[in-house]
């Protein structure tokens, strides 16, 4: 099996599957000057001895995207006296490793910086394509920069301590990109179950799905780093799923938003670009397999339609949505009228 995945941003670098991710920590700290950024609540999940490192810890969870915290942070780096050749190494979830990017990113216009994820989204997902960043007081990753790491280092056995709601949260973006672009994702999936992907002997299974989910971010963000036309794509099942997420007051993990804006998306491309009724299907049976939500509140669509409306990534006010024509084929569509959406929302909430 290939032990890396090159990916392309302003610089090329490579996602690495290593056996031991502490080994790999000890090399790199031996080479060069660095500072460990995680929280304490990781650090005890993992089994990192914090002894002997220069270590900043953040808040747990999406408390750690903060300008509080940034600030600390810089001030940390400065009396630690850290230099244009130095180094920070993010070990975390993807709100440590968007933060800890983020802080390289603004450290003396840019210092490197290597990811060790360990979520499932953190490693399919967040710690891959350069975006780094922090929350403003109005909205997520409001204040952020495209900073790609040097590496990201890739250690499976990471994901034992993560909860089961963690792990389905993260096989949502695992389905995601199956649909837009690997159907073999779809068809594993299909083949197998949570605890059999959790099982130590589920490890080839599981490998195959973190690679193949890599290789199609890899692919698309190494052709669009700066998100002008097929980066979007990333996004299918997000333009709702990113209102879930809101108007759940975050209550709702992510994947679990996207999870319901997967399923909602399917229905969309079945009723208004062609897909098959069978593939919509496909979707929601998937989902559902791996206990993801694939129905929010019914009574929602008008909080929904104005957090959508909202979206940063609209242009003009028009609400862009991320459609599949087949698997495998998905188009940006800006044609859907309010109308259209509410009776759609109607058909697959109740
Ligand atoms: N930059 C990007 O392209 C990108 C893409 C997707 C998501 N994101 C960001 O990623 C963040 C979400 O990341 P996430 O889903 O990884 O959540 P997270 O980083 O908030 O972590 C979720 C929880 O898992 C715990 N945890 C982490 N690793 C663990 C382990 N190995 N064992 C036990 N517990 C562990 C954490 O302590 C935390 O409580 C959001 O802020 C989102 O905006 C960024
Ligand atoms: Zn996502």
């Amino acid at each position: 099996m290939k032990k890396t995945i090159a990916v392309d941003g302003e610089h090329a670098y490579q996602v690495t599957f290593a056996d031991s991710w502490l080994e790999k920590l000890n090399e790199i700290r031996a080479k060069r000057k660095s500072v460990l950024i995680t929280s304490s609540k990781v650090a005890d999940a993992i089994g990192l001895s914090i002894e002997g490192f220069d270590l900043f810890l953040v808040p747990d969870g999406e408390a750690a995207k903060d300008v509080v915290t940034l600030q600390a942070a810089w001030e940390f780096l400065e009396s630690h006296g850290i230099e244009r050749q130095d180094l920070i190494v993010a070990i975390g979830g993807g709100s440590i490793t968007d933060f800890a990017g983020f802080a390289a990113a603004t450290w003396l216009r840019g210092i490197d910086w290597i990811a060790i994820p360990t979520t499932l989204a953190g490693m399919v997902d967040a710690s891959v394509g350069g975006k780094t960043g922090i929350n403003g007081r109005s909205g997520k990753n409001l204040i952020g920069s495209f900073h790609s790491p040097k590496e990201v280092i890739i250690d499976l056995a990471l994901l034992s301590t993560l909860t089961d709601r963690d792990f389905r949260a993260g096989l949502a973006e695992v389905i995601k990109c199956g649909f837009i672009a690997d159907p073999e994702i779809l068809k594993n999936l299909e083949d197998s179950t949570l605890e059999e992907l959790r099982n130590p002997q589920g490890i080839a299974k599981l490998s195959d799905l973190v690679r193949r989910s890599i290789a199609v971010k890899a692919k698309i963000v190494s052709e669009d780093f700066r998100e002008s036309g097929s980066r979007a794509f990333l996004n299918y099942g997000h333009t709702l799923g990113h209102a879930i997420e809101h108007l759940s007051g975050y209550q709702l993990r992510h994947g679990e938003a996207v999870s319901i804006g997967l399923n909602f998306a399917a229905h969309l491309g079945f009723k208004h670009l062609g897909l098959e009724r069978e593939s919509y299907l496909r979707h929601r049976e998937l989902l559902e397999r791996y206990d993801l939500p694939v129905r929010f509140d019914s009574g929602a669509f008008d909080s929904l339609f104005s957090v959508m409306r909202l979206d940063k990534k609209n242009k003009d006010g028009i609400i862009r949505f991320v459609l599949l024509r087949e698997i495998g084929n998905p188009v940006l569509f800006a044609e859907l009228k309010e109308g259209n959406l509410r009776v759609a929302y109607q058909e697959v909430m109740s």
